[in-house]
């Protein structure tokens, strides 16, 4: 479910310049998938020279590359909460982001969620006092259009999935690709992805999604993304909202 396109180049310029954002003393959440692992790759090397940063996983594999990378890890309730210290930061891919065109190149929603892992990326994001999207042109569009990927408590999946139609959305079970049957995640839930076809109101489909019984969390991240870095194969542009 991941999107096509998008060179390893233009990733990694981009998970490199939202790293250099970060600052000494910083809590940093560490966002799923192969952009934000560019970031933590990052991290790692400048934890190398001297920085001092704790980070807060997003998932089983971003803590795994983090604790490869040597970066002192929090839990998600270490990190907030009282007495704790909260994240500065959170640097996280999207699979699209829609963005302003001509006079309003600003950063819009994204959807999230091809690596499954957006329930948890969704809390360490919104946690943060600032977001930061890693992304390359591809997942650049005016209109959201993707499948949304929804993760559903098991017992809950024939309900939320009638629910999803009635919301005027295609729901089609995530099926593993290399295990027979569907895609678990991190939380033991399974992942609808929905189709909607064109996305004119993410807020308001959002909020139809979010007030669904037996949905854990759901792709759409509405009014959360600070800034966009989108790497190029030459250089990296910066969107803010
Ligand atoms: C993980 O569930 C996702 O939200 C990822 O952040 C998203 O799929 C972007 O991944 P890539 O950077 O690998 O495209």
């Amino acid at each position: 479910m991941k999107t096509s396109g998008g060179s390893e180049a233009a990733k990694r310029r981009a998970g490199e310049s939202a790293a250099a954002t970060v600052d000494d003393g910083d809590v940093v959440g560490l966002g799923t998938g192969s952009t934000a692992a560019h970031a933590i790759r990052r991290l790692g090397e400048r934890i190398d020279g001297g920085l001092d940063v704790r980070g807060v996983p997003t998932s089983f594999a971003s803590r795994e590359l983090a604790a490869d990378c040597e970066i002192p890890l929090l839990d998600l309730d270490e990190a907030i909460g009282p007495d704790a210290p909260g994240i500065d930061v959170a640097i996280d891919g999207a699979d699209q982001v829609a963005v302003g065109r001509g006079d309003d190149p600003s950063a819009g929603p994204l959807i999230k969620g091809g690596g499954a892992a957006h329930a948890r990326e969704k809390l360490v994001d919104a946690a943060a006092d600032r977001f930061l999207v890693v992304a390359d042109p591809a997942k650049e569009v005016s209109v959201l259009d993707r499948s949304v990927p929804v993760e559903v408590l098991p017992a809950g999946r024939s309900v939320v999935a009638e629910a999803v139609r009635a919301a005027g959305g295609e729901p089609t079970l995530r099926r593993a690709e290399r295990k027979d049957g569907p895609v678990v995640t991190d939380n033991g839930n399974l992942v609808l992805d929905c189709a909607f076809g064109e996305i004119s109101a993410p807020s308001r489909l959002a909020t139809t999604l979010s007030e669904t019984p037996g949905v854990v969390d759901h792709g759409l991240f509405v009014g959360l993304a600070d800034e966009v870095h989108v790497g190029t194969e030459s250089t990296v542009r910066v969107l803010t909202r």
